[in-house]
């Protein structure tokens, strides 16, 4: 199945970043490219917009989808943007975005192992050629492990209920599939109301896999290193302990007055946006000008 991506925010990220004609723009997460087409419209064509991914599956996607020599694609990770500019002669930029967390491609397409309603291999990783995946965590971390992955990266306060049951479950058999796992944790925590009570653990399972919350503070650093002064960044969230994350790092820089925060509090998406593309509803986009 193939699923598309709407891109989330994308009018307050053109009225954050304010592109200019010839400027330099990195959509450090080009997923599916639905930011860096907007933002290919607004630079002219003296413009570039060097698109950033650790998933080879969305690069090839977008390099079909938007043929444009102003686009330039790189597989990587956003906490490596600085040598990946660099070995290609790329020193500074004038603006940066960061989309984060996973395209609808990647939680859609049932192989990639997001899934809790999937029947195939827990897997989780945005880029498949790295070695941990979920499966390995669930069966390999140790019971203390779990509990401070499920906690940190998942608030889940059932933690030790969810860890004990996924330990107890693969003294048995190992746990292979996202429909196993949803299964064991509904059976440790029971249904209330109407959020699977998975939904912590998958997200925990993921940031764990692919080093979000790590991924985020880095890049963040290193876009900060990237820009021109007047350069701007902005980056769309759709957890708090990402949101917490960009947040503090906007405070602290204003207030040894290296960034001027751009909105006091997170934008969000609008009715109109609500309506048409449910899934944008956790987005939430913070921005910052480098002085
Ligand atoms: C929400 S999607 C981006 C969608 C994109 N803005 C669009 O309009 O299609 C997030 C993308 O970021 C990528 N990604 C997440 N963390 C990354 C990281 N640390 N380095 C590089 N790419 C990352 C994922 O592989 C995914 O394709």
């Amino acid at each position: 199945m193939s699923a598309v991506h709407l891109p989330v925010l994308t009018r307050e990220m053109l009225d954050l970043l304010s592109p200019r004609e010839g400027g330099t723009y990195i959509d450090a997460t080009v997923g599916l490219g639905g930011h860096s087409e907007a933002l290919l419209k607004t630079v002219g064509i003296n413009g570039r917009v060097i698109g950033i991914d650790r998933d080879e599956e969305a690069l090839k996607k977008t390099e079909e989808r938007l043929q444009d020599s102003r686009l330039s694609l790189i597989k990587g990770k956003f906490s490596d943007m600085e040598d990946l500019l660099h070995d290609r002669g790329i020193h500074e930029a004038d603006g940066v975005l960061f989309d984060l967390g996973v395209s609808m491609m990647q939680l859609k397409e049932t192989d990639r192992g997001f899934s809790f309603i999937s029947s195939e291999t827990l897997d989780m990783r945005m880029d498949r050629s790295q070695g941990l995946s979920a499966r390995d965590v669930v069966n390999r971390y140790s019971e203390k492990d779990l509990v401070r992955v499920l906690k940190e990266y998942g608030e889940e306060y059932r933690a030790l209920r969810v860890a004990r049951a996924i330990t107890n479950y693969r003294d048995k058999k190992s746990i292979d599939t996202g429909e196993e796992l949803a299964d064991i944790v509904l059976r440790a925590l029971g249904r209330r109301g109407r959020t699977h009570p998975a939904t912590k653990t998958f997200q925990a399972l993921r940031i764990e896999v692919n080093r979000e919350i790590e991924e985020l503070r880095l890049g963040l650093q290193s876009a900060l290193r990237l820009l021109t002064t007047g350069g701007r960044f902005c980056v769309i969230s759709y957890h708090s302990l990402e949101d917490r994350v960009v947040k503090n790092f906007i405070r602290d820089n204003a207030r040894n007055a290296v960034l001027r925060p751009l909105v006091k509090k997170p934008l969000t998406p609008e009715r109109q946006e609500l309506r048409e593309n449910p899934s944008s509803r956790s987005a939430k986009m913070r921005g910052a000008e480098k002085l």
